[in-house]
């Protein structure tokens, strides 16, 4: 994994589950990491343990659906190592309903979080990429960005968009030698079913995927393993499932 060794990466979504664990493995192989979420408390406990295990991380606390904070954490990465090498857009939330339930509130937040908030990310990271002539914009979907099922119409709708947007940026900046990965999970152990406030697909969702789900840190090696690829390599795509996961 030698060539993760200081390179300057933003994760978004650093607080807990995909992002956390992405951004201890990328710290172990020598990372810079940028880290950024709303929950204070876990940023600096995760840059302690990072600082801990011999790493280097600093931190802000950034909301994705404002333009500016996200601007602003990656201003702190160059202020801080001089350049962005790679941007991690992981934020996201999954807070799945049927259509009929009407929850706009939460449609409103799942596009605003999960589509705009990796707009503002590659937005911010774009310049200094382009400056480089180098970079990598990492864009976390999910298996929903391939296919759709019920209750989660909305939210695959998030994830189809961040997988055209990534292509969309692929063609664009691939002559500017800035490669893209979408990663796509499959059902993984985190904090994420906690934000499902229709009772009966909260119910259904938990009961489906605790029985198949993959910790984190598997979704953390696939990341690693794209950023630590050459700089001619651009892994555009991985799905990641477990192994017994048949349903979407
Ligand atoms: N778990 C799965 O089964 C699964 C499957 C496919 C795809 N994914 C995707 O994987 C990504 C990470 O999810 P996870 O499973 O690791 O869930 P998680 O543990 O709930 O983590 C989500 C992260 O996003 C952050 N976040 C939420 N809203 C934010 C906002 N407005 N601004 C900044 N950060 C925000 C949260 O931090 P704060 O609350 O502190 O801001 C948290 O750090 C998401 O994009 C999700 O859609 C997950």
């Amino acid at each position: 994994m030698e060539n993760i060794q200081n390179k300057v990466v933003i994760i978004t979504g650093t607080s807990s589950g995909i992002g956390e664990n992405t951004a201890k493995l990328l710290a172990k192989h020598g990372a810079k990491v940028v880290l950024g979420a709303r929950r204070e408390e876990r940023l600096s406990s995760i840059k302690q343990a990072i600082e801990e295990a011999g790493g280097t991380a600093v931190y802000k606390i950034t909301d994705v659906t404002s333009s500016k904070q996200v601007q602003e954490l990656a201003q702190l990465a160059l202020d801080e190592f001089g350049t962005i090498d790679v941007l991690i857009n992981n934020a996201g939330i999954m807070p799945v309903s049927p259509l009929h339930a009407q929850k706009m509130d939460e449609w409103d937040q799942m596009i605003d979080i999960n589509i705009k908030g990796v707009l503002y990310g590659i937005s911010a990271v774009l310049p200094t990429m382009r400056e480089n002539k180098k970079g990598q914009i990492i864009n976390v979907a999910s298996a929903l960005a391939h296919v759709v099922v019920e209750n989660a119409a909305v939210y695959a709708g998030t994830k189809f968009a961040v997988k055209a947007i990534t292509e969309g940026l692929r063609q664009e900046e691939c002559e500017n030698n800035i490669r893209t990965t979408i990663i796509s999970p499959g059902a993984v152990q985190s904090e994420i079913t906690n934000g499902i406030t229709h009772e009966e697909t909260k119910d259904a969702v938990k009961g489906m995927v605790s029985k198949v789900w993959l910790q984190p840190e598997s979704i953390a090696k696939a990341i690693a393993y794209s950023v630590n690829e050459p700089d001619e390599v651009s892994t555009n795509e991985i799905i990641v499932r477990p192994t017994i996961q048949k349903a979407f």
